[in-house]
């Protein structure tokens, strides 16, 4: 989504400003732009259409020489990904120039009223507001014989954000003031890199990683202003605020393709690696077969639970969905899933004694912060001890918004993930829950020692498995992707554990191939789905042996004498022979079968898209981290 760099400080600003706006690139862009204060003390501004590489060709040839300035990668929400749209956006002396990340709910208003003063609007953005209210402020300011420099571009920023409604992280030059830049945040991430004698703004860590390791994240609604010589910041009560800058905690390096054509593809074969590492992780012996699960944080709160509920969308929904098939046929302990995007409208009542997981890869996802945020404040409010927040965060960023909100952390601990489809991190999400259910299953003694151990064992059995499976599949699917060349629907079927990993089968295909697909629980097919059936729509079934696979092979049936095409992810066993092709899976416990069934609808997808010619780790319109609601 829309990404924020901004830059002061002895060094030239635009070489910074592209370095960092490259490492935003992962995070899914459609424009993209620059704005220095020369050292002529003018403001200098290029913005381009698509891939960053088109605004670096632009200004290549250009001497732009400043020592301040702002970049942007523009996600379109208010107006078509073009030219005038991208940011930064100017007022209408070309003086001052903003970028924002977010969405201005009242811009209409201030537009018109704008509008009426006479200001004439350049693009279809929310943002631009923004500047000309800026400008005016200025002018308002310079009437009190305000000098111009940095104190007093503070002081117009602070009056127009008071005005402003949504949520945004902007950052903001001047000609007035050419060392400075003025930066704010509203529910929407910004963080502060201090080097020496300079400093760099962004919406991500990994645009500050090469720069320092010295961070300070802005907290909400403080607004800041930075020059060579340091950092004001305000709070929203325009105090000063005054505290120690942080260590980066995670080394947030975007690391390369390697020889893969993607990083999607990369990411797949990425796996079977961060199940050892899970394993050394969070595996430790304590006897001769007993296990324990390591946390970094103190677990002792987990006895109290009774209840638990998930908050998380897309991809983090379905490894939720997991989470919580796990935690209550494997820990006996009741748990809900919600959309994050839902709860944060229609939470369910209070009840006591309820752990809270929020769960996202990126750590960044707005609906997930403001629901997280949202069920803090309404159990805090009640002052009850048993209704009080019991939180856990899933995530594979420690240096997130959701990392510096929640006090206990999971780490996916998968690495940086730059594809925008999520693969490595859903499966070191489904993990992270394989852990916290073996722990609350030895908490509440739900399973016998036994059990729980065989669990245990399987999963430190599980790489070399996830190895073989991998390659030999890579091949398979890129010869079955050749069928899906005029495929415009296809259908996947799951059951129990293995259903959410069909709803993620399903995502998969949608967001890097842009076939229409479905995931349902089998048994459900036949309560209207099946009318969509024919020659022409093929049905992904899963079928692993364990409580369900005599169902699941009956729904595919079903789908044969409707003349689909049925492909099968199942080990070989009887029974499959009812599938026109198998995606054959090693013979492992139903337990541990979503880890292993997603990978063929992976690489069957990442193929299909790659075959053709898509833009598998930035596909249309998707975003990594999706900071709006
Ligand atoms: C995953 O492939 C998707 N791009 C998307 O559904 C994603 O999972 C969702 O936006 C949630 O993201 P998060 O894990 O960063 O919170």
């Amino acid at each position: 989504m829309c990404g924020i760099v901004a830059v002061t400080g002895y060094r030239k600003a635009l070489p910074l400003l592209i370095d960092g706006l490259q490492k935003l690139e992962y995070r899914g862009y459609d424009s993209a732009g620059i704005a220095v204060i020369n050292e002529d003390n003018n403001l200098i501004c290029d913005k381009s259409e698509g891939k960053l590489k088109n605004l670096i060709n632009k200004v290549s040839n250009k001497d732009i020489s400043g020592y301040v300035g702002i970049g942007h990668t523009r996600w379109a929400t208010h107006g078509k990904p073009i030219v005038k749209n991208a940011h930064p956006h100017l007022d209408s002396l070309g003086s001052i120039a903003v970028v924002q990340n977010g969405i201005i709910e009242n811009f209409q208003e201030l537009k018109s009223k704008l509008e009426k003063e006479g200001v004439d609007f350049k693009s279809d953005t929310d943002t631009e507001v923004i500047p000309h209210l800026i400008q005016k402020e200025l002018n308002n300011l310079s009437k009190l014989n305000l000098e111009n420099n940095g104190s007093t571009l503070l002081i117009a920023v602070r009056n127009v954000i008071s005005d402003l409604e949504g949520a945004y992280a902007l950052a903001v030059i001047w000609s007035g003031a050419p060392d400075s830049l003025v930066v704010a945040r509203r529910q929407a991430p910004l963080i502060i890199g201090l080097g020496e004698g300079e400093f760099v703004c962004a919406s991500d860590t990994p645009a500050i990683a090469n720069f320092t390791k010295t961070i300070l994240p802005m907290e909400d609604e403080e607004i800041g202003l930075l020059t060579p010589l340091g950092i004001e910041l305000y709070d929203s009560e325009n105090e000063r605020q005054y505290r120690n800058p942080v260590s980066l905690k995670s080394s947030e390096q975007v690391v390369d393709k390697k020889n893969f054509r993607h990083y999607m593809h990369k990411e797949i074969y990425d796996q079977p690696e961060i199940a050892k590492n899970w394993v050394k992780k969070y595996l430790s012996k304590i006897d001769s077969n007993q296990y324990k699960i390591n946390y970094a944080f103190d677990t002792n709160f987990l006895e109290g639970i009774e209840r638990i509920q998930i908050l998380a969308c897309g991809t983090s929904r379905h490894a939720s969905m997991v989470g919580s098939y796990l935690l209550e046929q494997f820990s006996g302990i009741p748990t809900n899933v919600f959309y994050a995007s839902e709860f944060r409208y229609s939470p369910p009542p209070l009840l006591p004694n309820t752990l809270t997981i929020g769960v996202s890869q990126s750590g960044e996802t707005a609906d997930t912060l403001a629901a997280l945020n949202m069920e803090i404040k309404r159990r805090k409010l009640t002052n009850k001890l048993e209704l009080q927040p019991n939180l856990i965060a899933i995530t594979n960023r420690l240096d997130s918004s959701m990392g510096r909100l929640v006090p206990n952390i999971i780490d996916i601990s998968a690495g940086i993930e730059i594809g925008v489809a999520a693969t490595k991190t859903f499966f070191g999400q489904l993990l992270s829950f394989y852990g916290l259910a073996i722990k609350f299953a030895q908490l509440r003694n739900s399973k016998s020692a036994d059990e729980i151990n065989n669990l245990i064992l399987d999963l430190i059995n599980l790489p070399p498995q996830l190895e073989e499976l991998v390659s030999s599949h890579n091949k398979i699917s890129e010869k079955l992707a050749h069928d899906f060349s005029d495929i415009k629907d296809v259908i996947f079927l799951g059951r129990g554990i293995n259903y959410p990993i069909a709803l993620e089968g399903a995502l998969k295909l949608k967001e890097i191939s842009y076939i229409h697909a479905a995931g349902y629980p089998a048994g459900e097919m036949k309560h209207g789905p099946i009318a969509l059936l024919e020659k022409k729509v093929p049905v992904i079934s899963i079928a692993t042996p364990g409580k369900v696979f005599e169902k699941v092979i009956s729904n595919a049936q079903e789908a044969k004498a409707r003349d689909s095409y049925l492909i099968g992810i199942a080990p070989k066993c009887k029974g499959i022979e009812i599938f026109d092709f198998l995606l054959p899976l090693p013979a492992i416990d139903e337990w541990l079968s979503p880890l292993v069934a997603v990978i063929p609808l992976q690489l069957l997808s990442y193929h299909i898209a790659a075959h053709k010619g898509l833009d598998v780790d930035q596909p249309r319109n998707l975003a990594k981290s999706v900071t709006v609601e």
